[in-house]
């Protein structure tokens, strides 16, 4: 069996677990092509995981593209959660649209009223919520588990694709003809809001398009910190 098929058939272990010990779970779909190897596992074996995405009102138009994409290629919608728009108002005319490039507190504001509030809406009532983080994308994954406890939400996270290189996640889109954002063929391995990523350099590490003016190991967007720090409070398996 090829790594690949090992890593496929692990990480859909993975799934099935979270599907029958702990229903209801949900999955966090960035759109990006990580998030469309999860989608593609999970709708071709049918699991009961409900498949969401947060809508910041940044991101690129390729990227809400995928929206209707998704639905054309599988014949299935996924959720849309967006931010509350009195506190976006709120957010801009304090601070200004694009007030994140001027502090990294006001770029962590951000990111907590388009993804954080709405990602803890789209958790509400479920038991766990699956990522599509990977150990090799950034510093501050490099000891990412499989499965972790998220106590700030009493709840379980799954990183099911969490030892999968680059090239596993290309081979598999490639093999299976899964749909991704034409972005990544622009020069955009990750992909976040259009005015917090820009294309990289070939031979750039693969998130340096993300935020771009801060420090590489304090890159987290608010959705995988716990009170605003990147905490493991407790692995449960790696
Ligand atoms: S992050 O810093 O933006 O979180 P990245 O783009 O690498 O980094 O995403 C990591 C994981 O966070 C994704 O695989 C996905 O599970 C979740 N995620 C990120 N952005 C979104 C989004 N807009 N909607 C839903 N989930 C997201
Ligand atoms: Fe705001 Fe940028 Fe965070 Fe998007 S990534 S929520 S635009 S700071």
């Amino acid at each position: 069996m090829s790594d690949l098929q090992a890593r496929i058939d692990a990480s859909t272990a993975v799934l099935r677990q979270v599907a029958t010990e702990f229903s209801p779970a949900v999955f966090a779909s960035s759109l990006a092509a990580e998030d469309m190897v999860l989608t593609d596992l999970i709708l071709r074996n049918a699991l009961p995981i409900g498949i969401f995405t947060l809508d910041t009102g940044r991101l690129h138009a390729e990227t809400l593209a995928m929206l209707d994409t998704i639905a054309t290629h599988y014949g299935q919608a996924i959720s849309v959660y967006r931010p509350a728009p009195e506190a976006v108002e709120a957010y801009v005319s304090a601070h200004g649209l694009n007030a994140f490039y001027n502090s990294i507190a006001l770029r962590h504001a951000c990111c907590q009223v388009r993804k954080v509030e709405p990602l803890n809406r789209a958790l509400q009532g479920q038991r766990a919520w699956i990522t599509g983080q990977r150990r090799a994308q950034a510093v501050t994954r490099a000891d990412l588990p499989v499965h972790e406890h998220d106590s700030a939400r009493g709840m379980e996270k799954f990183n099911p694709l969490a030892d999968w290189s680059e090239a596993d996640v290309w081979n598999y889109i490639r093999a299976q003809g899964v749909p991704y954002n034409p972005l990544h063929d622009q020069g955009y391995p990750s992909i976040g809001c259009a005015p917090c990523t820009r294309a990289i350099e070939p031979g750039e590490d693969v998130r340096a398009g993300r935020w771009w003016w801060e420090n590489p190991d304090q890159k987290e967007c608010g959705l995988h910190l716990v009170d605003g720090k990147l905490i493991r409070i407790k692995q449960v398996s790696a």
